[in-house]
């Protein structure tokens, strides 16, 4: 899809601090005049000043010089609002950005936001989970400040049976994205896990309210260990887990990496719809498979299947490989997987 001839973001008019931010980021290490950025926003330019020094009590900084203008010299580490919002690419015009402090689960936000109609597709961040979930009644570790809790909230109105491919679909994306935003190698462990060197660097939870023939509501949630230290995990994840601090040694911008995903994940939403994606899944898998030519076992129901995980067919199931050479379709939701 060509994104270069959209209009830039909606933005609600009062948000005077992503109006300030878009211009500066966009200019670089530039300045902008305070008669730009008054005209803008329709506001004095004493206005434009006190809304500065607004924003510098959330971790902004600016310089300002007299013939010149202004320049951002400081912006804030952890996650904001505002930044992400004056971030985000072309692709991700019209997603809704929620960032809030806390919350007990960022997909149980989103699927209160569904339920009471807000509008969709949105995007709800939070620094930190109460109660953050993972697959199978599992909890999700959600410690504030450094890692990205988020959840994508939409209204496909799809048949439940084109769900099977999207939580893989959007696994790749997100793999891509990460990859290319950290320089990392990440790939993705069947059917819901991003691994790198085989230790989880991020889990994906999927949710869905269906009718009897439509998928009404879809929750997407992601949690990403980004900037977050081995030292402060509990025990039983040393072990499994893993941050891309930990794999890079290098501070990751969260509030830009942030908007790079906002930006993917919507795009790769629109293909969904469009049912454009199976294609692509099938030629990109092999490169994000972390179980290719790998023995796994798995749990389904009370039979267990052990063999060699041979990728994925085209509705998604990992296809594995007996001794005898005979093959298991496994869907996901119906198994666990012990490797
Ligand atoms: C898993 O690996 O089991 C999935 C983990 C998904 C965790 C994310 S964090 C953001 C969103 N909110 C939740 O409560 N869970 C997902």
């Amino acid at each position: 899809m060509d994104t270069d001839n959209l209009p830039p973001p909606v933005t609600d008019s009062s948000e005077k601090d992503v109006i300030i931010l878009r211009e500066m980021l966009g200019i670089g290490d530039d300045y902008v005049s305070g008669s730009r950025l008054a005209e803008l926003l329709g506001i004095s330019r004493v206005a434009v000043w006190s809304y500065m020094e607004k924003m510098r009590s959330q971790g902004f900084d600016f310089e300002a010089i007299r013939s010149k203008g202004y320049r951002l010299t400081r912006q804030p580490s952890l996650l904001n609002e505002a930044l992400v919002k004056a971030s985000l690419p072309r692709s991700a015009n019209g997603l809704r950005i929620i960032v809030l402090e806390e919350t007990d689960s960022t997909n149980s936000e989103a699927e209160r936001l569904l339920a009471m109609s807000e509008d969709a597709p949105f995007a709800v961040f939070s620094h930190k989970q109460t109660e953050g979930r993972g697959r199978l009644g599992r909890s999700w570790h959600s410690p504030p400040n450094g890692n990205l809790y988020m959840s994508f909230g939409f209204r496909p109105n799809v048949s439940p049976s084109r769900l099977a491919s999207f939580t893989l679909w959007m696994g790749i994306n997100l793999c891509e994205c990460i990859n290319a935003f950290c320089q990392v190698a990440s790939k993705l462990k069947w059917p819901n896990d991003l691994q790198i060197e085989g230790k989880k660097v991020a889990g994906i939870l999927t949710e869905a309210r269906m009718d009897a023939d439509q998928t009404r509501e879809l929750v997407l949630g992601v949690g990403l260990n980004v900037n977050g230290k081995a030292e402060d995990w509990p025990e039983a994840l040393k072990e499994s887990a893993t941050s891309i601090f930990q794999e890079t040694d290098q501070q990751t911008n969260l509030n830009r990496l942030c908007a790079a995903l906002c930006g993917r994940i919507t795009l790769a939403y629109e293909q969904f719809l469009e049912d454009k994606h199976r294609s692509e899944l099938i030629n990109r898998w092999p490169q994000y498979d972390s179980l290719k030519d790998q023995s796994v076992s798995l749990l389904q129901g009370e039979a267990r299947i052990s063999g060699i995980a041979r990728g994925i067919d085209s509705q998604g199931a990992l296809i594995v490989e007996g001794e005898d050479g005979s093959k298991f379709h496994v869907r996901a939701g119906e198994v666990t997987l012990e490797k």
